[in-house]
């Protein structure tokens, strides 16, 4: 069975700000079909990649990823916006379009020789999954893929991972 997910995603113009169009993922997680569709077709990928764990960035990543690992039957492991693991964390910084964001793993979340698929709803400059990459590996994990629902081409998230494999289930070229 195939779909297009693209009926599924709803564009919103002009948020948050002029000139932006919004990816809003939330009817295709309303609709039975196109999410079992979703996660059955990235698991099918961290399976073909031979993972061992999933890890998401919050939040819309833990949507995806929670299931992910589930299905497949390996462990999730959460990256964190700062200050909610409490037991030791490892800490990447990354920039975004305007200012900085932070995210956390906890210090024992991996161990060495995991090998880990990365799965977000949304590919955009890349900096959200290259902070995140950094983070496994600086605790001695094995980036084995990068699976994303969306992919925005324009900005060249692409060029930013270009040392690693991505699957992606849908790309927007513009507006
Ligand atoms: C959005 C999206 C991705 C990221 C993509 O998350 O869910 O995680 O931006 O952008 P990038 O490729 O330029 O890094 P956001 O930071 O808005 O937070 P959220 O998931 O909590 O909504
Ligand atoms: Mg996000």
């Amino acid at each position: 069975m195939t779909m297009d997910l693209h009926e599924y995603i709803a564009s919103i113009p002009d948020f948050p700000k002029p000139g932006i169009t919004f990816r809003d993922i939330t009817p295709l997680l309303a609709d039975t079909k196109a999410f079992k569709f979703t996660i059955h077709e990235l698991a099918a990928y961290a399976k073909e990649k031979g993972a061992t764990v999933i890890v998401a960035p919050e939040s819309r990543g833990f949507l995806l990823g929670t299931p992910m690992a589930f299905e497949l039957g390996v462990g999730f492991v959460p990256a964190r916006k700062p200050g909610k693991l409490p037991r030791g964390t490892v800490s990447e910084s990354y920039t975004l379009e305007y200012g900085s964001a932070t995210l956390e793993m906890n210090s024992d979340s991996i161990k060495p020789g995991d090998k880990v698929v990365v799965v977000d709803d949304l590919l955009a400059t890349g900096g959200t999954i290259a902070a995140t990459n950094k983070l496994i590996e600086r605790l001695g994990g094995e980036v084995v893929g990068l699976a994303f629902l969306i992919e925005l081409t324009e900005l060249q998230g692409r060029e930013v991972l270009k040392d690693y494999d991505i699957k992606t289930l849908l790309t927007y070229e513009g507006e």
